[in-house]
């Protein structure tokens, strides 16, 4: 008999789970069929029929075609209305069509939305992210993919140097450097098809949370930069130990590499990030996804002496050098940093991401943890709420797990995908199945008492 794949949880609650998510599942088709008769419409001109192909397989159920959306809530093509606790995985944790941005969306595209010339919002926003992580200087890109790939280079020409560092359970974005994870027999094994097999070579994942790995690897003197999230986000919820944060503050530098901190997701769960909630001093940081409420933004802060190698090396045209001119650093594009990104990230970081707005979010949070909590207590699963700020994660294990690989063998796939369309069909947009449900800034009281009520339900037929 082979072993069961999912050791910590009773036998029972997975099959009850299984057969939830395939009752689910046909009661979300009878609930969603203009959205699925689109969808087949639209295989016509576009594969598995959306925009982008990860829209398809994000879920275990089919996309729905979204209308519109308000605050909290958001409406599909057959009029359900969803309460969403998954905030588009942290790229709208402002909420839907929020007032400000519709604001400075607006008032901006009247003057133009870009002019590949800087517009005076850019050393506001500038100022107002100084303010929340610390770093003096900044940079932007669309997106926090886009802010790794330039923070990676920048890295490199600081140190003359090539490797990247990273660690199990990561996910910057899809750039090739980064999509790489240690296979059982040690080697390197890409996370997806279609990469670049040579960037392996200049890229390494160590264990989470383990100072001595990095320590021994740092000292092979090849490492241009260490990429690390301040609390790992994409494989469940990993934080990092006092003993981790001590090390890659002290150990990185003396090892001549580069600190890059990844905030696109922690930001938002706690104001500042990890970087502030756990005392980390990156040599630069990156993040994007909501900062803009929904307009593309990626952000790169950096020291001044990581600036200073940024002003050194600007970029050329390729072809028209005159003679003394070097190559420059391969960042930017050109509608980065455009006007419209800077008007929306203005307000986003002056009006919504507030301090204010931050506490409140922790304190909801609170609630859906002791909510949560006294559902899963009710009906007497040994499992525990965690939380970091507004993040919520279902622990089905004793232990918090400390590493990639313990929280990836934590998370058990049926009973998230159940728990996902059971709450869906009751009008709840829960998270991903590698996250647990976020209290975004447009979150209420009477929201985070809907998930906690459904969650309860969903608990109920789990267990009957
Ligand atoms: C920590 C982290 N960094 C970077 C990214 C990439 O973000 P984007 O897809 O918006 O470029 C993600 C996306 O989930 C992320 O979780």
């Amino acid at each position: 008999m082979s072993a069961p794949q999912y050791p910590h949880v009773d036998e029972t609650v997975i099959q009850r789970a299984r057969e939830i998510l395939g009752r689910e599942l046909a009661l979300f088709r009878e609930r969603t069929p203009r959205s699925a008769q689109w969808l087949v419409d639209a295989e016509r001109r576009m594969p598995g029929g959306v925009p982008m192909a990860w829209m398809r397989s994000l879920y275990r159920h089919a996309p729905v075609v979204a209308v519109r959306g308000s605050g909290s809530k958001f409406e599909d093509l057959d009029g359900n209305v969803y309460v969403d606790f998954n905030a588009c995985d942290l790229a709208m944790p402002a909420g839907f069509a929020p007032e400000p941005i519709v604001r400075a969306i607006h008032d901006q595209a009247l003057l133009g939305n870009h002019f590949l010339l800087p517009t005076t919002d850019a050393v506001e926003v500038c100022r107002l992210l100084t303010e929340r992580f610390g770093l003096p200087k900044w940079q932007f890109t669309l997106s926090a993919t886009g802010a790794n790939t330039d923070a990676i280079r920048i890295a490199r020409v600081a140190t003359g140097r090539s490797t990247v560092l990273v660690f199990d359970g990561k996910y910057h974005g899809h750039l090739d450097q980064t999509l790489w994870s240690r296979s059982d027999d040690g080697g390197m094994e890409g996370d997806l098809t279609g990469l670049d097999p040579s960037t392996a070579q200049t890229t390494d994942v160590l264990p989470y949370n383990d100072p001595e790995a990095l320590r021994a690897r740092l000292a092979r003197g090849d490492v241009a930069a260490v990429l690390v999230e301040s609390a790992l986000t994409n494989c469940g919820l990993v934080l990092p130990s006092p003993e981790f944060v001590t090390s890659l503050n002290t150990d990185v530098r003396a090892a001549g590499a580069v600190l890059i901190v990844d905030e696109t997701h922690v930001q938002f769960a706690v104001h500042g990030g990890g970087t502030i909630a756990f005392g980390l001093e990156p040599d630069m940081l990156t993040g994007g996804k909501g900062i803009g409420g929904g307009v593309p933004i990626g952000v790169i802060g950096m020291t001044d002496q990581i600036a200073d190698v940024v002003g050194a090396n600007r970029d050329h045209d390729p072809g028209l050098f005159e003679t003394g001119d070097s190559h420059g650093l391969a960042v930017g594009g050109t509608l980065y940093a455009n006007a419209l990104s800077m008007a929306a990230a203005r307000v986003g970081l002056a009006e919504i991401f507030t301090p204010a707005a931050g506490s409140r979010v922790e304190t909801l949070g609170q609630q859906l943890q002791t909510g949560l909590q006294r559902q899963v207590d009710r009906v007497g699963l040994p499992w525990t709420i965690d939380r970091l700020g507004g993040r919520i994660q279902f622990r089905l294990t004793p232990q918090a797990p400390r590493n990639g690989a313990e929280s990836f063998a934590s998370l058990v796939l049926p009973l998230a995908d159940a728990r996902k369309v059971f709450l869906l069909n009751r009008g709840v947009w829960d998270a991903i199945a590698t996250a647990g449900p976020s209290v975004s800034y447009a979150i209420d009281e009477a929201d985070v008492d809907a998930y906690i009520a459904t969650s309860g339900e969903f608990l109920d037929a789990l267990t009957r």
